[in-house]
């Protein structure tokens, strides 16, 4: 039964894309596929995950949702959220994006990342987006890195071991390139390792000396980026990654991500995102990943819905501004 609503919409979707090109309005009304990267510990065939891909269709109706997996089976696509170097899981990734018949057809994406899916996506924004990216909504990502692993649950042994390795020797090559959480480590007092070593982060973030000013200029290119923070968050140490803001973790003090040098210097584009009003901080209640359906409802509706013209990827025409 389920091919049922795929095949309508892929036939939505592809006659959508087939009209002819008229004027400014040639992507009106145009609904853009969703891709959703899930998070540590998950798998693409969970039944949260297809509920919330259900949702997606049933808010905004023709969507087509690609749920990103690591793997042919769920269990594989497990371990590759503990044990896998990121380079080469975004890599993956932008293949796999790339080559959906679906997909790399439509003249955009809606992407949606839960916890570390969100800065993974981030990761492939900047370096792929191909694709590319029109709006990204990111749950609980730690975009400014995690200072303390998370607690395993008792018996789960990927986990704890992923924790062994991480808490022994996360600057290793070995952790570096192969234990996942270790590559968005980040600790502020501990930032000289971590600028020499991170697999990922330090590189996404756009923290070493040299600057990717193609990843600012991808990342830039978004119409919307919204991050959101659980307010409860005690996973994910400190939860204010999700905003990108630093934490002193003797003092408790948080340096909001406008105090700070990646946003004043704008090495990603965060800024321009900002001042142009594309860049939304939202907050959502409860403990990490405890999403209500209240929530997912009016994120779809706000940031997934079929395109309008003012709004359109492609439409670069004249933009009379008034006058202050
Ligand atoms: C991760 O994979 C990339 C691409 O294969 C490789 O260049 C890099 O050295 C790997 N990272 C580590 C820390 O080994
Ligand atoms: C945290 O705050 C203390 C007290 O202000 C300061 O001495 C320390 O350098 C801060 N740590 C970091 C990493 O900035």
């Amino acid at each position: 039964m389920r091919s049922i609503p795929i095949l309508a919409s892929l036939a939505a979707s592809a006659l959508a894309y087939a009209l002819p090109p008229k004027t400014t309005t040639d992507t009106d009304g145009v609904q853009l596929p969703l891709v959703i990267w899930h998070g540590l510990g998950d798998d693409f065939e969970r039944d949260g995950l297809k509920q919330v891909a259900e949702l997606a269709e049933s808010i905004n109706p023709g969507t087509y949702v690609h749920l990103i997996q690591l793997a042919g089976d769920g269990s594989g696509d497990r371990q590759a959220t503990f044990l896998g170097n990121v380079t080469e899981q975004i890599a993956y990734v932008c293949e796999q994006l790339a080559t959906d018949p679906i997909l790399r057809t439509a003249p955009a994406i809606n992407a949606l990342g839960f916890s570390q899916g969100g800065q993974f996506l981030r990761g492939y924004i900047e370096r792929c987006n191909s694709p590319p990216v029109h709006n990204l909504v990111t749950f609980g990502s730690q975009h400014n890195g995690i200072s303390e692993f998370q607690s395993c649950k008792l018996g789960d042994w990927l986990c704890s071991g992923a924790e062994a390795l991480l808490r022994s020797g996360r600057w290793t090559s070995f952790a570096q390139s192969r234990v996942i959480p270790a590559q968005y480590f980040r600790d502020p007092t501990d930032m000289e390792q971590y600028l020499e070593y991170s697999n990922f982060l330090a590189d996404i973030n756009n923290e070493r000396e040299f600057k990717n000013q193609d990843y600012k200029n991808k990342l830039m290119s978004l119409n919307r980026f919204a991050m959101f923070m659980f307010e409860e968050d005690t996973v994910v140490v400190p939860k204010e990654s999700s905003f990108f803001a630093e934490v002193n973790g003797t003092t408790g003090e948080v340096t909001p991500l406008y105090e700070r040098p990646i946003y004043k210097e704008d090495w990603l584009g965060l800024k321009v995102l900002d001042e142009e009003g594309k860049l939304d901080f939202k907050t959502s209640p409860g403990q990490h990943m405890r999403l209500s359906e209240k929530v997912l409802k009016k994120t779809f509706e706000e940031y997934f819905a079929p395109l309008k013209e003012e709004q359109s990827t492609s439409s670069h025409g004249l933009v009379v501004q008034r006058d202050h």
